[in-house]
């Protein structure tokens, strides 16, 4: 495109549109939504006016390839340019996964990024379609910028565009429409990079090209096949086709990119068949999540990072050790127990990325994640899917150790916080806050009441201060403790799409040696009587049992 082709800048009309809420990552709406006249377009304008000005400012612009991305980027396109900004960097393709958009933020010193992703949910016309809006510091926007655009979505009356053919978004290289420099970038280089001098790339070559060690990696039809492609196979020399459904499709191949058991079927079968693989993982929609198993072995997410930080010292860029670490407040306890050995603080958040952010810029915090199968580090500010890959490989073949091996010796040193997350999905909404409503103005009769035998020795309301911004968060889960060394904690899901998602989160601690090998259901048994007959879950949802266990 030349500047010939550009015409006038021109300001349109636009309505307020009352649902453009940011949850804990961005805007999540069907497709058909994302298509009405203006509505995309609406929360572009309120992201830039709230960042204003953006003269002479630099943007980054990619998603994870679902259906919509790539008319979206060249709407996108048009009101930077309108808006005055003077560098676009857009992956090649339109792609940018959650965790590269952060590195590319990061490395090019831009204003920001908008990334086109509604994570693991499903992708295609009558699916789901997402944006969020990330800093300077690469990582999502933080609730007071989320609540602004939020404000400015509401009161807008025009937005700002230019008329232009579309961009040629396949093509390496720069157009100049305007003031503003085009670039279309390599979305995997930068990421790669950055992952290459963050671990022993020598080890894991060795650990996947001279022994018999096996892995497959599920890209679930999703962004993050050409990085694994590249840094797998291509960087560390794992054999062609160990990165199966490598290839970004618009609708994920029919699939939901989730990385969990039920979701990741195919690589469950490697690793669990007759004759099973070494090592297994996949990642969602957008590559932010990860799921991480063994020869016939799960291993937790809260699990996880507990094991990440007892071990960061054998992985190069930790190794003159770690700040600190954060989990999420339904997460498990394990990492607690391990920062507690290493003398290092460990801070509890509310669900979602953002609430890491100031505590990795201010340097407190490492490692940190989330059970929801994220994991992350102060290498870029989004949880990192494939970045958590490397790390395990890493520490397999410096430890020389299979993956259940290294587990079980973590628990026997650290004890076992079994865990489980049950979700109500898509319940009537005024019952589900009806319910959390009903429990909380209860909790301060619950302490010393037993429930199904077990006592309880303490309940709240969790909030959260920032310790960085003292900003304060309420209306986050609601904790109870148990005289058992248990912990449940009932939440309702920011991101769903359809009705209320009742989220229980189940955790139990064991050091019994004896009775660290059990089924994570039958170790919480008890427990999910209590939950059931505390919150009167049946009565409330109307549904028997969860519709998804994790
Ligand atoms: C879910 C997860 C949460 C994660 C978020 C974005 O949010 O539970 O940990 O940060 O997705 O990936 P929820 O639906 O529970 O609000
Ligand atoms: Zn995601």
């Amino acid at each position: 495109m030349t500047t010939e082709q550009v015409k006038q800048s021109k300001q349109i009309k636009t309505q307020a549109f009352t649902d453009q809420k940011p949850g804990t990552s961005g805007l999540r709406k069907k497709v058909t939504q994302f298509q009405q006249t203006g509505y995309l377009e609406n929360f572009v304008q309120a992201v830039f006016n709230t960042i204003a000005p953006c003269t002479g400012k630099k943007l980054v612009l990619g998603g994870d390839g679902r259906f919509y991305n790539r008319e979206a980027i060249q709407v996108i396109i048009c009101m930077a340019v309108a808006n005055g900004f003077t560098h676009i960097l857009v992956g090649q393709g339109g792609i940018l996964s959650t965790p590269a958009a952060s590195c590319v933020i990061r490395k090019n010193q831009a204003c920001g990024g908008i990334i086109l992703s509604a994570s693991h949910n499903p992708g295609g016309p009558d699916e789901d379609f997402g944006i969020k809006f990330n800093g300077e510091n690469g990582g999502p926007a933080p609730e007071k910028l989320t609540e602004a655009i939020f404000q400015q979505t509401l009161s807008m009356e025009q937005y700002l565009s230019i008329d232009a053919t579309d961009i040629e978004l396949d093509q390496l290289g720069t157009v100049q429409i305007a003031q503003c420099k085009i670039d279309i970038i390599d979305p995997v280089n930068d990421y790669a990079d950055l992952m290459e001098s963050m671990f022993d790339f020598t080890a894991m070559k060795r650990l996947l090209t001279q022994g018999d060690f096996r892995l497959c990696f599920d890209a679930m039809h999703a962004v993050n096949g050409p990085y694994a492609k590249e840094i797998l196979e291509k960087r560390l020399g794992a054999p062609a086709g160990s990165v199966i459904n490598g290839v970004p499709l618009t609708d994920f191949g029919g699939g939901h990119p989730d990385p969990n058991l039920v979701h990741a079927h195919e690589l469950v079968a490697l690793l669990y068949g007759d004759d099973p693989f070494d090592f297994g993982a996949a990642s969602d929609g957008d590559g932010d999540r990860n799921m991480v198993l063994g020869k016939q072995f799960y291993i937790n997410p809260c699990d996880s990072l507990a094991i990440l930080t007892a071990n960061a010292n054998l992985i190069p860029a930790y190794a003159e050790g770690i700040a600190g670490v954060a989990r999420s407040m339904p997460t498990s306890r394990a990492v607690d127990r391990v920062a507690k050995a290493m003398n290092i603080p460990c801070y509890e958040t509310p669900t979602g990325w953002k609430f890491f952010g100031n505590l990795l810029d201010a340097g407190k915090i490492t490692l940190c994640g989330e059970e929801s199968f994220g994991t992350g580090s102060d290498h870029i500010r989004e949880k990192d899917g494939l970045w958590a890959v490397l790390f395990w490989l890493n520490l397999i073949a410096v430890k020389k150790q299979p993956v259940s091996e290294i587990v079980k010796n973590h628990w026997l040193q650290y004890g076992r916080d079994y865990f489980t997350r049950h979700d109500y999905e898509a319940v009537d909404s005024d019952n589900a806050h009806e319910m959390i409503r009903q429990f909380k103005a209860k909790i301060a009769d619950l302490p010393s009441q037993v429930f199904a035998g077990v006592k309880i020795t303490s309940a709240d309301d969790f909030q959260y201060i920032d310790p960085v911004d003292k900003s304060k968060t309420t209306e986050q889960g609601v904790r109870l403790y148990l005289e058992n060394g248990g912990r449940i904690v009932f939440r309702l899901s920011g991101t769903g799409t359809q009705g209320a998602t009742l989220r229980v989160y189940l955790d139990c601690y064991q050091q019994d040696p004896a009775l660290l090998a059990q089924e994570t259901q039958q170790a919480l048994s008890k427990l999910i009587q209590v939950a059931e007959t505390v919150a009167g879950i049946k009565q409330f949802t109307g549904r028997e049992k969860p519709d998804v266990i994790t």
